[in-house]
């Protein structure tokens, strides 16, 4: 039987892209939800609208045409934007507009709706505490911010982004004092979660990590 696994943690902590490796060896699906938060913020940057704008950022969520593609793709109102959501502005703006309580109960039924069926990998902040309370396996990944810098910085370089480690580290830090001082769900270790530093593990380490673990509570 397909079950849904909760992963949470900081930003950079390695929680996409092991979702990603754990979906192909699973034959699961990944929901990347920070991604959902990134097109919100996007599309109200686009818009307009205010991050802090609670009203008209709901207002905007219930009009909007979001589609998360199982491979991975975001597209908003029919366009690919998977890469404009990735940039520094964008994931501030995500950070902002998911302290709004509506946008998060606007976004967290989708993903309870998306993933009903089982069979997901679901990344993100309040996965284990808020939209998969019952996921039999919940990770909470963490690392320290030096090594999420050192990655982040490897990634932009990768793809012509911002490329200044101190810059980095700053907004990392910055990213994770929001994340988990906001008053709505903010990031927190769910009681039930198995908490894995993943500072000094190889992707695939994690991965298998991760593996054994889902093994011992489904036997698959
Ligand atoms: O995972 P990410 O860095 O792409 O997420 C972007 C922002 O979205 C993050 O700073 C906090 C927010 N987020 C959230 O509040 N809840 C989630 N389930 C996922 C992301």
């Amino acid at each position: 039987m397909k079950i849904n696994i909760a992963i949470d943690g900081p930003s950079a902590a390695g929680k996409s892209s092991i979702s990603d490796m754990l979906a192909e060896s699973l034959g699961y699906t990944h929901l990347d939800t920070g991604a959902m938060y990134r097109a919100v913020a996007l599309s109200a940057l686009r818009n307009g609208i205010a991050y802090d704008d609670e009203e008209k950022i709901v207002a905007m969520i219930e009009a909007m045409k979001l589609e998360m593609l199982p491979d991975g793709r975001v597209i908003l109102e029919g366009e690919d934007v998977s890469e404009k959501i990735r940039t520094d502005e964008i994931s501030m703006g995500a950070s902002d507009v998911s302290k709004l309580q509506g946008c998060r109960e606007a976004l967290v039924r989708m993903q309870q709706h998306i993933c009903k069926d089982g069979g997901y990998i679901l990344d993100g902040r309040d996965i284990g505490t808020v939209v998969l309370k019952d996921a039999p396996v919940k990770i909470y990944m963490v690392a320290s911010p030096e090594a999420r810098a050192q990655r982040r910085l490897l990634q932009n370089q990768s793809q012509g982004l911002l490329a200044d480690y101190e810059q980095i580290l700053e907004d990392i830090k910055k990213r994770d004092y929001q994340d988990m001082h906001r008053e709505h769900s903010p990031l927190t270790k769910a009681e039930d979660a198995i908490e894995i530093d993943t500072s000094d593990m190889t992707k695939e380490e994690v991965r298998d990590a991760v593996l054994a673990i889902v093994k011992e509570k489904t036997g698959d």
